[in-house]
């Protein structure tokens, strides 16, 4: 069984509100940060190995250390909960059942980056999850854990939540922070990163929800015990959103060290897929990153079992392998059509390209036309060549990574289901989708 450190006590009734948070020890880590330095905080959550639990997994010391500190300018937290990438529900997990964890990470973070005014960003979508996140900001300022002079320390920290409008790409941090300026969302070219200039200019660290949450246990339990959970670079737990063929979706918090297989077929976690139906792929890391056959899901290319963890689910690279991502874990059986599911893929990702640059602009609504014209019954060979082409020429050609997250999962479904595409063409008439009318979509 995975150690829990996040989500041990989200089946507590009324957890919450700051009083039954309190008795399960809820501010205990708060307490003890702010009587460390910043330095020292700064210090566990590098030895942590913390790595962003957003999608990119990026080392969040790293990042912290990367904040500029000129003198009179001020700082900031953002917290990114615009979670909307397709599979992906674990931050709106933590923030309607566990919200005082997350507050209480930001204090420790926002205390050790010096960010007196910080912010929670989220996703318009979830529309009954401010009040929540609202309510629990009022009790921890009335408990004193919020606001001028927190537990007498001296230090000063408002927390505010903003609204997302409800546009994907808004999660990509640089479009977050215009958004939060009042602006259009549209990313900013990096660098300059956030961390050097961010919010209106300043220095600003802008992390995932999980990330600043699993602040809270990293101090209680130290950097150094965090790290001895997980494996090699994959340190501490991580939650995972299971959805797709499975028999019990939802979000379950894994220490980085079990199979894909068991994942998928014990009843701890996924509990085997419905009907006795095969496998016949996985994306794990929510829509954007490569979906992987059945048969390279529960091994690497070295023959060796595939881990839920960075390294191993990348092993063999984009050829062979995928990635963590944000752990939005998308099960397909042998049912599903990969031809129907890249095309829905690709309508997403054209529908949410902000527009800015010309080969995820029109690479993307190229891409969903092919795909829907092939889905249809109305493709020829050299139409996979062309949607092949078109993808290679979007990735690393943009402003932001939508426009990678778009080429992905066409390049990897061509790449391991050619024959299914291939049999859309010579097929025409057995084309389901067109019977029932879902090409139109
Ligand atoms: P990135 O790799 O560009 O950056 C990661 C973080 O490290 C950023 O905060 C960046 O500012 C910081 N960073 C990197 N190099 C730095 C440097 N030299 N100095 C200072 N800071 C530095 O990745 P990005 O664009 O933040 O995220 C992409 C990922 O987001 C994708 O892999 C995807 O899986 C995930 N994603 C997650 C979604 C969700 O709903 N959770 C939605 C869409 C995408
Ligand atoms: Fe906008 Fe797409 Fe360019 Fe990102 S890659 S800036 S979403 S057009």
């Amino acid at each position: 069984m995975s150690k829990k450190l996040l989500l041990k006590d989200a089946h507590i009734e009324g957890i919450r509100y700051l009083e039954t948070y309190r008795k399960q020890g809820g501010y205990t880590a708060a307490e003890k940060a702010l009587k460390m330095t910043p330095d020292e905080i700064l210090e566990e959550v590098k030895t942590s190995g913390l790595r962003g639990r957003g999608g990119a997994g990026f080392p969040t010391g790293m990042k912290w250390s990367f904040l500029a500190k000129p003198e009179g300018v001020p700082r900031h937290l953002v917290v990114n909960a615009d979670e909307s990438e397709p599979g992906t529900f674990k931050d709106r997990y933590l923030m309607e059942f566990l919200p005082h964890l997350l507050i209480e990470g930001m204090l420790i973070s926002s205390y050790c980056l010096g960010s007196n005014v910080s912010y929670i960003y989220i996703r318009g979508e979830y529309s009954w999850i401010p009040d929540i996140l609202e309510e629990a900001i009022d009790e921890a300022k009335a408990a004193g854990f919020l606001g001028k002079n927190i537990l007498g320390t001296g230090f000063d920290c408002e927390i505010y939540v903003q609204r997302g409008g409800g546009a994907y790409i808004c999660g990509e941090e640089t479009a977050l922070l215009e958004s939060l300026e009042g602006k259009r969302g549209n990313p900013r070219l990096k660098p300059p990163f956030p961390a050097v200039k961010g919010l209106w200019e300043r220095p600003t660290v802008v992390n995932n929800v999980e990330s600043i949450a699993a602040i809270v246990p990293i101090i209680d339990i130290t950097g150094a015990e965090y790290a001895k959970i997980g494996v090699g670079r994959s340190t501490g737990t991580k939650l995972i959103s299971a959805c797709g063929n499975i028999n019990k979706p939802g979000v379950y918090e894994i220490d980085m060290t079990i199979t894909v297989e068991e994942f998928i077929y014990s009843d701890e976690y996924c509990g085997g897929i419905p009907n006795g139906k095969k496998l016949k792929a996985c994306i794990p890391g929510g829509s954007s990153v490569p979906i992987v056959p059945a048969n390279l899901l529960l091994k690497t290319v070295n023959g060796e079992p595939r881990y839920m963890n960075y390294e191993s689910l990348a092993d063999g690279g984009f050829a062979t392998g995928t990635m963590m991502g944000s752990g939005g874990f998308i099960v397909l059986d042998e049912d599903q059509c990969i031809v129907e599911h890249t095309m829905t893929l690709a309508r997403f990702y054209h529908h949410e390209s902000c527009g800015q640059c010309t080969p995820c602009r029109e690479g993307t609504g190229w891409m969903h036309k092919i795909l829907k014209k092939i889905e249809k019954g109305e493709g020829k060979m050299e139409d996979i060549d062309l949607l092949w082409d078109i993808q290679r020429k979007i990735e690393g050609n943009t402003i932001c990574p939508l426009g990678d997250a778009a080429a992905w999962p066409v390049a990897a479904a061509i790449r391991h289901f050619r024959d299914e595409f291939e049999w859309h063409v010579k097929n025409p008439e057995l084309c389901l989708t067109q019977n029932y009318g879902l090409a139109n979509y």
